[in-house]
């Protein structure tokens, strides 16, 4: 991996004065709805994972739940706390994370050397030789290009375990890998299972469809879980877009009720997220002060160091 010193920035931590939501044991579903506050849920049964090179994939075969975001705002807070994150684009769509927080190419690398997804399901370089600086110090990606959509149509050999190979059997010096799949639950979203120590699914706060789609998730999970990785787990469900509702309410509570040993993260609703798309920024740095950002923030420290602050 050649790493480019120009035009990166740091990413520093949050102000610890900004409004975290508060932390429950338990999604409170009784009292009146009046008096409800949301709140992130830490349930009793939830452990970080102690591992040394801890793998993420963020996974909902439904379209525009978030996944995009929650695996950029989720690895930009790990970063803030010290790790080292690379985020894998396993999505060939092009409006995807590569549009939004594009590789940073050395100059003296050439157009052909210019390694994406694609080459390392085809064998033609390895995950570290596709792996590219972004302008956030810290913060590495592997690229997506629409030809990653052929790795589905021709299941190069050994592709299921392909991700898996690199990043749980290679050496490398990254802290945190996380995975962003796209809206299918084919080759690459499962391939990214496989890999995974963990699963986070966000799925959109007000829409009831997406506990339905999480459900046909949990039986791919299952599936993975009991043929090919044994240790796969939710660790946490992102309820994206999060505003205070009843419909809301209900939403975190079904999925509490669906993944019970999970994290409940709200990502409260944030306007800016196209704007700062459009400047190519993440919205940690476009809108640090956004509440979304803080959340993020927060269920990262949880995540990975078993605390918020
Ligand atoms: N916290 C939030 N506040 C406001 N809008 C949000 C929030 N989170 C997600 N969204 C909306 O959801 C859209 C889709 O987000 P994102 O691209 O991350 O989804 P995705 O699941 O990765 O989509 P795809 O399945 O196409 O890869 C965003 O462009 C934004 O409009
Ligand atoms: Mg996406």
């Amino acid at each position: 991996m050649k790493e480019t010193q120009e035009q990166t920035v740091p990413v520093r931590r949050l102000r610890d004065d900004l409004a975290f939501l508060d932390i429950v044991t338990e999604w409170d579903s009784l009292s009146g709805y009046h008096q409800w506050k949301a709140a992130a849920v830490v349930p009793a049964t939830f452990r970080p994972r102690p591992v040394e090179r801890y793998v993420i994939a963020v996974a909902n075969q439904k379209g525009g739940v978030g996944k995009t975001i929650t695996s950029l705002e989720l690895g930009l807070a790990m970063v803030a706390r010290g790790k080292r994150v690379r985020i894998i684009n396993a999505d060939p769509q092009e409006a995807s994370l590569t549009s939004w927080v594009p590789a940073l190419y050395p100059a003296d690398v050439a157009e052909a050397d210019r390694y994406t997804l694609t080459d390392v399901y085809y064998e033609r370089c390895t995950l570290a030789q596709a792996t590219w600086s972004t302008r956030y110090e810290g913060l590495f990606v592997v690229p997506s290009h629409p030809d990653l959509a052929t790795v589905e149509k021709e299941v190069p050999t050994g592709a299921e375990t392909c991700l898996r190979y690199h990043l749980r059997e290679v050496e490398d010096d990254f802290d945190v890998t996380i995975i962003d799949s796209g809206p299918s639950l084919g080759l690459l979203s499962v391939s990214g299972l496989v890999a995974a120590h963990d699963v986070v699914i966000p799925v959109q706060a007000a829409s009831a469809l997406d506990i339905k789609g999480a459900v046909a998730l949990y039986a791919t999970i299952h599936r993975v879980q009991s043929r090919m990785n044994r240790d796969l787990r939710v660790a946490a469900v992102v309820l994206t877009d999060f505003e205070r509702s009843s419909l809301a309410r209900e939403i975190g509570a079904e999925m509490a009720k669906a993944f019970p040993d999970a994290l409940i993260i709200p990502a409260r609703t944030c306007v800016d997220i196209g704007k700062a798309q459009m400047k190519q920024q993440a919205l940690r740095e476009f809108s640090p002060n956004a509440t979304a950002v803080q959340d993020y923030d927060q269920g990262a420290g949880v995540l990975v160091e078993g605390r918020a602050a």
